[in-house]
């Protein structure tokens, strides 16, 4: 039986109701939380859109989407989220309904008989979260109608800033607002089953966390790979890029779950500052040759023409090798890859111990979440010829189907205002620091960009491990 946690009522109030990511995530996954009951009644969603929107509009969204993901789309759970939404029509970059959204809160409070936490998703661009949290600030809906800052939080999605500077800003700005406490950094990786699963697995299997380091385990490789190209999101593609999209995030996040140095305990404190001090101790490769050695971009054959910018420079697709500075990964490389528009979806965890590669572990993010590993045993017969053959854990095996999507698990620990799966400051800030190298170089035209066809495997990106582990051996 689950253990389901016991939510608070809360009042969600969703910037960029009518974009892509709500459409594809938020309120599928707003859905299933309402339909296995895990949001309490007297829950309160506030959908903000600067046209006027029936939500009617916004429930027919929700059936579509549930549907197009292939569950049945039950009317009690329509009905119920139609009971909870509101819209509210606001552009988040003009000041004068701002005023009117704090009264807007106020009243369902009022009616409500309680304060309640309030929850600002913003599911939105990047580029204007600086604008819209300071508008907040301005109208002091930063406090709760207790006038304490405790019942408020904000949700933010990635990029969490475009390079260094611009996620300090970002960072120095939203501080004036909202306390680190209050900010909720999402990456919906971390939230994904065989994601959460890493730390307990290392901890709890002694045969593994023995063999943890350099000297037993050659290479650790974070894939993901994605089928789709960029489909509708043209400008905010064009601006961001493949690094900026999932290596900074996701990717070094799964890294560093991976890698980390295992905490005492794990608590989120003590989580987040092993993580930390895990991507501080990665080694920015160097800009006179490590850049154009270690690292890969690619971009997929139509991108140009569906971005209309024969000239773009944008990477679609990219692989970077990475050693450590900690003694403990002495020897270990470390490889990020991601592309858009491959062969197939799948984002795996691989982690190669022994020279020869005998044992691979693979951690299965997405799809057939589960766990296996790669053994060397002698085939049957008279020739004593070894094979390779897999041991292999499946959720849906041992478990069955029913498991929550990532969205449902970031939503659920950000009413309950559990912050373990959500970036800190700290994190953010080294990831930048560890790519703003290679950003940089990139921007000044280092390296080509390689061209890949629609559905392929992306460029070779072969000779990236081996040119660094020729170097560490030296
Ligand atoms: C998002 C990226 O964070 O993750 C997208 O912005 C990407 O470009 C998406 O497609 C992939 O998420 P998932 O959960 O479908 O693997």
């Amino acid at each position: 039986m689950e253990d389901v946690p016991q939510l608070a009522p809360v009042i969600l109030v969703i910037f960029g109701i009518t974009g892509d990511l709500a459409k594809r995530k938020v309120l599928p996954a707003l859905y299933h939380l309402c339909h296995d009951n895990l949001l309490p009644d007297g829950t309160k969603i506030v959908g903000i859109s600067r046209r006027d929107i029936a939500k009617e509009e916004i429930i027919d969204t929700i059936r579509l989407c549930v549907t197009e993901q292939g569950s049945i789309c039950d009317k009690s759970v329509l009905n119920k989220l139609r009971s909870w939404l509101s819209m509210f029509k606001l552009d988040p970059l003009i000041d004068d309904r701002y005023e009117a959204l704090k009264d807007y809160l106020q009243t369902i409070e009022d009616t409500a008989g309680v304060c309640l936490d309030r929850l600002y998703y913003l599911s939105i661009p990047p580029q204007v979260y600086d604008q819209i949290v300071d508008r907040l600030g301005n109208h002091g809906l930063n406090q709760s109608c207790a006038h304490a800052k405790a019942g408020v939080r904000l949700l933010v999605e990635k990029p969490f800033g475009f390079d260094v500077k611009t996620a300090e800003e970002l960072i120095a700005n939203t501080e004036r607002v909202f306390s680190e406490e209050q900010i909720f950094r999402i990456d919906h990786y971390l939230a994904k089953e065989t994601a959460q699963n890493i730390l307990k697995f290392r901890r709890h299997n002694p045969v593994f966390s023995s063999q943890w380091n350099g000297q037993h385990i050659r290479l650790i490789h974070v894939l993901a790979k994605e089928q789709l190209g960029i489909e509708k999101r043209v400008a905010f593609y064009e601006q961001v890029g493949a690094m900026r999209d999932l290596v900074q995030s996701h990717l070094l996040q799964l890294l560093s779950l991976t890698a980390m140095e295992m905490p005492k305990e794990l608590t989120g404190t003590e989580v987040h500052a092993a993580k930390h001090a895990f991507i501080s101790n990665l080694i920015p490769p160097n800009p006179r040759d490590g850049i154009v050695r270690q690292a890969v971009r690619g971009q997929y054959a139509s991108y140009k023409s569906e971005v209309n910018n024969p000239h773009s420079q944008r990477e679609t697709f990219v692989s970077l090798v990475l050693a450590s500075r900690d003694p403990r990964w002495k020897g270990t490389i470390f490889q990020l890859t991601t592309g858009k528009a491959l062969d197939e979806k799948e984002t795996v965890i691989r982690v190669y111990f022994g020279d020869d590669d005998p044992n691979i572990l693979s951690f299965r993010i997405q799809p057939n979440e589960g766990i296996d590993i790669d053994l060397i045993i002698e085939q049957p017969g008279f020739a004593h010829n070894l094979r390779k053959v897999k041991m292999n854990f499946s959720y849906s095996t041992d478990f069955g189907e029913h498991s929550h999507d990532a969205y449902e698990r970031v939503l659920v620990d950000a009413i309950r205002g559990d912050k373990m799966l959500f970036a800190t400051k700290d994190e953010v800030l080294s990831s930048w620091h560890l790519l703003q190298p290679i950003l940089d170089a990139w921007q000044a035209g280092a390296s080509d960009i390689k061209l890949y066809a629609n559905g392929s495997q992306g460029p070779d990106i072969s000779h990236l491990a081996h040119f660094l582990s020729t170097k560490l051996s030296k």
